[in-house]
């Protein structure tokens, strides 16, 4: 039996017990735009390289081709259907693609992916409510979050990619919330969890990458069907995980929700830009000065902004964090762009725009341009910076000796951070951007409506048959 300390025994009872009726209003609203977010960042990833890869590798034998094949799962953005575990797959691997979900700066987790492409893709096949998907979503974030704070800062630091390594605890709470599984069961599904939870950052940048979350639904439901079974597992199983992936280790952040904490889920930032998020107050700040180098707005990126050339220096001050998660200086893909303060600043600046068109392969390694200004980034640290905040130097070469020869700008808050909230209006845009050219305008906007009431859906399907193209 367990003892009374035992924290995944805590965590599993309280998300076991959770009725929708406790949620506070504040977390549904975020469980909502986080699941507008994330299917917007997966329709718009259904072309990505690794997705492509992905479905030419499981797809075929796989797909069903007749939509009403029961039991089959949508992949969104896609028309062919499959089975579960494929499609939480194939949408994961969309989801978490271009790097623009959204994050926790307490742990730079990215919770949301894992959670919404684990239990939405089971909520579809088992015609659950939304009220149902909200709950399942809502379990699978905070038990993400939970094993995430357990284990920051150590484990990140040596090496692992903390949103895939604890990923499979997430999609496995979510999917045993759906599942309805005891107190027991659900503590012996993250048992199983524990057994299946990796992910290195040394495969940053490349489609392994995408592979862990790709992976995370898939386990999560192996490892509710066997709970829900009553395969066992030991007591205290995260804890134990926990004990060997970080030196750091605070076991108490895992029962915290379940004592009385605070919801994780109300610390959610979503990404304004297609990177890592200790780029985004760079961003805003080369966004700033573009805007003054064009006239009424109006650019040709193909001419160059009047002021490019005349630029000289971009110096950099913020968090040591910026350059331990983001210093690929010259990024030669998509995938490696996401952790290139050097391609941010740039973009920015030449193009006045930091979507994900900027963050493509082609940009990437053919805009000569971008390439000269990622040159002249330079970069100093100041750990009493907050991550959301920096202060960039531009220095003119040909006003050298005048005073108007720098300019600095000061960034508080990064768009999109807890300070600089993106609005609902920010959130329904960054959607149509993504999807208009998969769904059409028409549907984009029914998506984006169906979200919002999600909590009064009898059947998600009524959304998620939006989704398929
Ligand atoms: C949507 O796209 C437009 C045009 O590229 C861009 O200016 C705008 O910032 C984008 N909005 C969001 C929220 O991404």
């Amino acid at each position: 039996m367990a003892n009374a300390k035992d924290e995944t025994r805590q965590l599993a009872t309280f998300l076991s017990q959770l009725k929708y009726e406790q949620l506070p209003q504040e977390v549904v609203d975020i469980a909502k735009a986080s699941i507008l977010n994330i299917i917007g960042c997966a329709i718009g990833s259904s072309d990505a390289s690794p997705r492509r890869k992905a479905i030419a590798a499981l797809l075929p034998d796989k797909s069903v081709e007749t939509p009403s094949a029961p039991g089959a799962a949508t992949i969104w953005g896609r028309p062919e259907r499959t089975d579960v575990e494929t499609a939480t797959f194939l949408n994961g691997i969309a989801a978490t693609a271009g790097d623009y979900d959204d994050t926790l700066l307490r742990t730079v987790i990215h919770p949301s992916c894992t959670a919404i492409t684990a239990v939405l893709p089971w909520a579809e096949v088992h015609h659950l409510s939304g009220k149902e998907l909200i709950l399942g979503f809502v379990a699978a974030f905070e038990t993400q979050a939970a094993v995430a704070n357990a284990i920051s800062p150590s484990h990140y630091d040596n090496g692992w990619h903390i949103t895939g390594s604890t990923g499979s605890f997430s999609a496995t709470g979510g999917i045993a919330k759906l599942l309805q599984l005891t107190p027991d069961q659900f503590a012996a599904a993250l048992g199983h969890a524990s057994s299946m939870a990796s992910g290195t950052r040394a495969v940053f940048g490349t489609d392994t990458k995408t592979l862990h979350v790709g992976l995370h639904g898939r386990n999560g439901i192996v490892a509710g069907k066997l709970a829900q079974h009553n395969f066992g597992s030991c007591p205290a199983p995260i804890e134990a995980w926990a004990r060997l992936v970080s030196t750091t280790v605070d076991t108490g952040c895992i029962g915290e929700l379940a004592r009385g904490g605070p919801w994780q889920i109300l610390t959610t930032a979503f990404k304004p830009y297609p990177c890592g998020v200790v780029i985004h107050p760079l961003i805003d700040a080369c966004l700033e000065v573009f805007r003054s180098f064009s006239i009424n707005g109006e650019v040709k990126a193909t001419e160059g902004p009047r002021g490019l050339d005349d630029l000289a220096e971009i110096q950099v001050t913020a968090n040591p964090q910026l350059v331990r998660l983001c210093n690929v200086r010259h990024p030669r893909t998509g995938l490696e762009t996401i952790f290139s303060l050097y391609h941010g600043c740039a973009v920015a600046l030449v193009y006045g725009r930091a979507t994900p068109a900027e963050f493509s392969d082609d940009v990437a390694a053919n805009d000569p341009l971008v390439h000269s200004i990622r040159d002249r980034v330079s970069v100093q640290t100041d750990p009493k910076l907050r991550d959301d905040e920096a202060y960039l130097t531009f220095t003119s070469s040909s006003k050298a000796n005048s005073p108007q020869a720098t300019r600095t700008v000061y960034i508080k808050h990064a768009t999109g951070s807890l300070g600089n909230p993106m609005t609902k209006v920010q959130l329904e845009e960054k959607f149509l951007n993504q999807t208009e050219k998969y769904l059409g305008r028409e549907k984009v906007r029914k998506v984006i409506e169906t979200c919002w009431k999600l909590d009064s859906m009898e059947d998600v399907c009524e959304l998620v048959r939006l989704l398929a193209t």
